[in-house]
């Protein structure tokens, strides 16, 4: 599988170039996230495998497709994760579910976790890391070692927007954990923000600032 995955569907482009919009309403920005998480998390699962049950339909019996193996993992990166995690979650209400906290370290500036509970099995499961904004790599790198030391092995990595310097910092130091995003945009600048972007994904879901 290529490491980066564009998803540009007509629609995943047309909510996205709403959702970077500056005046788009914090309710707005909200509902047209978890729209926009159902698109993504339809290609992010496109290698779930398949297993044939029988069934009876009401005119006969057959063999059906039906999901393989254990639930899969949702693993959340707190707090800007939680608005893909909801969208997701009403198209696979089964997933199991676990979140990842990590604090910039203000000397060394590296990330550094405060909070990590995830679901058993993570070898057995399919398991996909949710933050919207791939920006420097840090804490998705980071994030991507908690998981493989708790025995993550098949992971997906999703993000509304990425950035090149993220991209590679992720190609580097987790480059069988493919990457999709609706967006792959300029560069950060001096802050660590994407450009053109849509400004801290936190604030604008959650109305803080
Ligand atoms: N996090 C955000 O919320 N926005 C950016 O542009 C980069 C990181």
């Amino acid at each position: 599988m290529q490491h980066l995955t564009i998803v540009d569907h007509p629609l995943v482009q047309h909510k996205l170039s709403i959702m970077r919009q500056k005046d788009v309403s914090t309710a707005g920005f909200r509902r047209l996230l978890r729209e926009i998480s159902l698109l993504l998390a339809y290609e992010v699962t496109r290698e779930l495998e398949l297993t044939m049950m029988r069934i009876e339909t009401p005119l006969t019996e057959m063999d059906a497709p039906t999901l393989e193996g254990k639930k899969l993992a949702l693993i959340s990166i707190l707090r800007a994760g939680n608005g893909l995690l909801d969208g997701i979650l009403e198209l696979i209400p089964g997933a199991r579910v676990g979140f990842v906290g990590l604090y910039r370290d203000p000397e060394t500036l590296k990330p550094v976790e405060y909070y990590c509970k995830v679901p058993k099995e993570l070898d057995a499961r399919m398991t996909i890391v949710v933050d919207p904004m791939l920006a420097t790599g840090n804490s998705s790198v980071a994030a991507i070692d908690m998981l493989k030391e708790r025995g993550a092995k098949n992971l997906r990595f999703l993000c509304l927007l990425a950035a090149p310097e993220g991209v590679e910092r992720m190609r580097q130091a987790h480059p069988d954990v493919p990457i999709f995003t609706a967006s792959l945009d300029e560069r950060l600048d001096d802050h660590g923000y994407i450009v053109p972007g849509l400004g801290d994904a936190g604030d604008r879901m959650f109305g803080t600032k």
